[in-house]
């Protein structure tokens, strides 16, 4: 009897080692053990017949049956670290071709626009001008009423503004930044604020945010030739050649008196081509002498202080030096295009 069962559970673990040589993964090595050490597993099936043996039978029997465990225990654990091992040695053994070519690392750059607004920030700063900055979303004293534009103001139309409520706006200009400076300093200033702007303006040579860079110098004695001087010195450095700058009478309410300025077409040399329609001019921006009514506003003495102020599109400075010849290129974040100024 007892020799049957010896005979039994000794077929049982030739069979499992047999299983196991064929088994290839872990997983089935730890399934095929799983079966067979189980309490419903061939070797408890076995074992269930041992409760008609002798007393001594049935101690031999156990210690046949540990045995047998134990050997299935050895074994798995054995094949389990071969598999170990096997995957170690190809770890070790792995080809490196150190041949194969680097991954590209893209090298990010600052946009054009950004680019250039740090271009012209830089040329003001070596005449001395600081740098200012204020808020986008502006109240309307700032935008407007301290800048002698009151409500109903025809002027309010050259800045077709988006209204946040009655009181905020999104500023159309970057002209607020010489009120929050002038009402936070006092004279002599000297002040370059670039920054974004936003109106109710989209066709092709026109978008609804674009970029403008405000200056201001308020001192004892300051002059509309100061003014003249300072933007020809701009114009000169920023193109890197000659060019010549002049001023056509202009209103603005917050000057006087006020001036549009232009500069010869950086394409001709003023010479006349399509970029200037052939007036061999193009404008790039607004000036002026600081309206007396504008130092009341924010307690300056107008008898002891003069100033200019002036400010330009960022988007225009870009266009004449680097040839853009749509506004939308800016904004579109084409990467082609991007590229070519990186
Ligand atoms: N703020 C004016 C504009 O946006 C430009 C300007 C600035 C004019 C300063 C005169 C003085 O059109």
């Amino acid at each position: 009897m007892t020799q049957g069962h010896r005979d039994k559970l000794e077929a049982v673990c030739a069979e499992f080692s047999e299983l196991l040589s064929e088994a290839v993964t872990e997983e089935s090595v730890r399934a095929l053990a799983a079966k067979y050490l189980s309490k419903k597993g061939p070797l408890s099936e076995v074992m269930k017949s041992m409760k008609d043996l002798s007393g001594d039978e049935r101690k031999s029997v156990g210690q046949a049956f540990n045995k047998a465990k134990g050997q299935i225990d050895t074994e798995v654990a054995a094949k389990l670290q071969s598999f170990a091992e096997e995957k170690r040695k190809a770890y070790l053994n792995r080809w490196i071709d150190v041949t194969v070519p680097g991954r590209q690392q893209a090298t990010g750059a600052l946009h054009l626009l950004t680019q250039v607004q740090k271009e012209c920030v830089d040329i003001f700063r070596g005449l001395g001008f600081g740098m200012a900055t204020g808020p986008q979303i502006e109240t309307d004293f700032h935008s407007f009423e301290a800048l002698a534009i009151p409500k109903n103001h025809p002027a309010r139309d050259m800045q077709d503004t988006f209204y946040l409520g009655d009181e905020m706006v999104l500023r159309p200009h970057t002209s607020p930044v010489q009120i929050r400076t002038m009402q936070s300093q006092e004279p002599p200033i000297a002040i370059i604020a670039p920054g974004v702007v936003y109106r109710r303006d989209d066709d092709p040579t026109h978008s609804p945010m674009f970029m403008q860079i405000e200056g201001l110098w308020v001192d004892k004695v300051v002059r509309f030739s100061d003014l003249k001087g300072v933007l020809w010195h701009f114009v000169n450095t920023f193109f890197g050649k000659s060019l010549e700058i002049r001023f056509r009478p202009s209103y603005f309410p917050f000057v006087e008196p006020g001036a549009e300025v232009d500069m010869q077409c950086s394409f001709c040399d003023g010479a006349g081509c399509g970029v200037c329609k052939g007036t061999g001019w193009v404008e790039i921006g607004g000036a002026g002498m600081v309206d007396p009514a504008v130092f009341a506003n924010v307690n300056v003495d107008s008898e002891a202080w003069t100033g200019f102020a002036f400010g330009m599109g960022i988007e225009r400075m870009a266009m004449l030096k680097y040839g853009v010849n749509d506004i939308k290129y800016y904004y579109e974040g084409d990467l082609r295009f991007l590229r070519q100024f990186s």
